[in-house]
C-alpha cells in the first residue's frame, strides 16, 4: 500500500480511477484540512497522490479553496511536482473548446485570497517571473501532442477571482492585451507550491470562448461542467501519461526556490 507520493495532481472528480493499489489518506494542516481526503496510489512506476481541488461534492467555490492547506499536505506526503488540471475559457478565436494550453505566464487578477505561507514571521520574497516549472511544461506538451491533442505550447493564465463569469469588457480587455485563456483557480495555487520549492504545471482545458470573444449570451457553469465531463476521460489519459513522463530526478529550478533564504518555519 502506497503512503507516499511524488506526484501530486490536484484535479476534478474523475480521476480517482486513474489509481492503482488507492488508498485514502485524512490529513490536516497548520492551515486546516485540505479540499477533501487525498488519495494515494500509483500510475506506472509513479506513486501519486490526488486531491479534488472543489472536494469531491465540489463544495468549495474557487474563491474559498483551502489552497495553503492543499499545498501544504500534499508536501506533508513526499509530493515534490504537481499537475494542475483545470477548465478554463478561451480569449483567442483560435482556441476553442478542446484545446489545451500549457501556460508559460499568469496575470493575477483575484482579490482577498491569502497568497502566501510567510505571512507573519519574517519575510520570505519568492521569485515568480516564471511561475510555472519548466521541465513540468514540456513534458505535459509532449504527452498532449501524443495524445492527439491540440495542444497550446504556453499563454498567458487570468485568474479571476470569481465565481462570476467575466463581463464582455474585462474579457476584451484581458484579450486586447494578449492573453491567452482564463480561469478561477490557478492562483494562488501556482505561488503557493513555488513557495514551498514544488515543480507546479498546468493543464488548461478550454472549455468556452470567453464572453468578449464570442457574439452570444456569455458562459455559463452549466456549459464549463458538461464540456468537462464529457472529457474526462481523454484528460485522466493525459494526466496519467504525464506523470509517468515526469523525471524522477528533478533538474529544474523549483527546487531551489527557497536556496539561501532564512525560513520562520519548517517545511513538512
Ligand atoms: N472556467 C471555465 N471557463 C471559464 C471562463 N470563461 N472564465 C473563468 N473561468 C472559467
Amino acid at each position: 500500500m502506497v503512503t507516499r507520493a511524488d506526484i501530486g495532481v490536484i484535479g476534478g472528480s474523475g480521476l480517482y480511477s486513474l489509481l492503482d493499489d488507492a488508498q485514502e489518506v485524512e490529513l490536516t494542516t497548520p492551515y486546516g484540512p485540505p479540499s477533501d481526503v487525498v488519495t494515494v496510489g500509483r500510475i506506472g512506476a509513479r506513486s501519486v497522490a490526488f486531491l479534488p481541488r472543489h472536494g469531491r461534492d465540489h463544495r468549495h467555490p474557487p474563491h474559498r479553496i483551502p489552497y495553503r492547506a492543499n499545498l501544504w499536505a500534499l508536501r506533508s506526503l513526499g509530493v515534490r511536482q504537481i499537475l494542475a488540471p483545470s477548465a478554463v475559457g478561451s480569449l483567442k478565436a483560435e482556441h476553442g473548446p478542446g484545446a489545451i494550453v500549457v501556460p508559460d505566464q499568469l496575470v493575477d487578477r483575484t482579490s482577498g485570497r491569502v497568497q502566501t505561507y510567510y505571512d507573519a514571521a519574517g519575510a520570505v520574497h519568492v521569485s515568480f517571473a516564471d511561475p510555472y516549472c519548466a521541465v513540468g511544461r514540456s513534458v505535459a506538451v509532449s504527452a498532449a501532442r501524443s495524445g492527439g491533442w491540440n495542444v497550446v505550447d504556453g499563454g498567458t493564465l487570468v485568474v479571476i477571482e470569481g465565481p462570476r463569469f467575466s463581463t464582455r469588457a474585462e474579457s476584451q480587455w484581458f484579450a486586447r492585451n494578449g492573453w491567452t485563456i482564463v480561469g478561477m483557480t490557478g492562483f494562488p495555487e501556482a505561488v503557493l507550491a513555488r513557495e514551498l520549492a514544488l515543480c507546479y504545471t498546468s493543464l488548461s482545458l478550454v472549455t468556452d470562448h470567453d464572453a468578449g470573444i464570442e457574439a452570444g449570451e456569455g458562459v455559463t457553469h452549466e456549459e464549463v461542467l458538461r464540456f468537462f465531463a464529457a472529457n474526462v476521460t481523454k484528460m485522466r489519459t493525459l494526466v496519467a501519461d504525464a506523470v509517468q513522463a515526469l523525471p524522477e530526478e528533478r533538474t529544474c529550478s523549483c527546487g531551489s526556490a527557497l536556496d539561501g533564504i532564512k525560513l520562520p518555519f519548517d517545511l513538512p
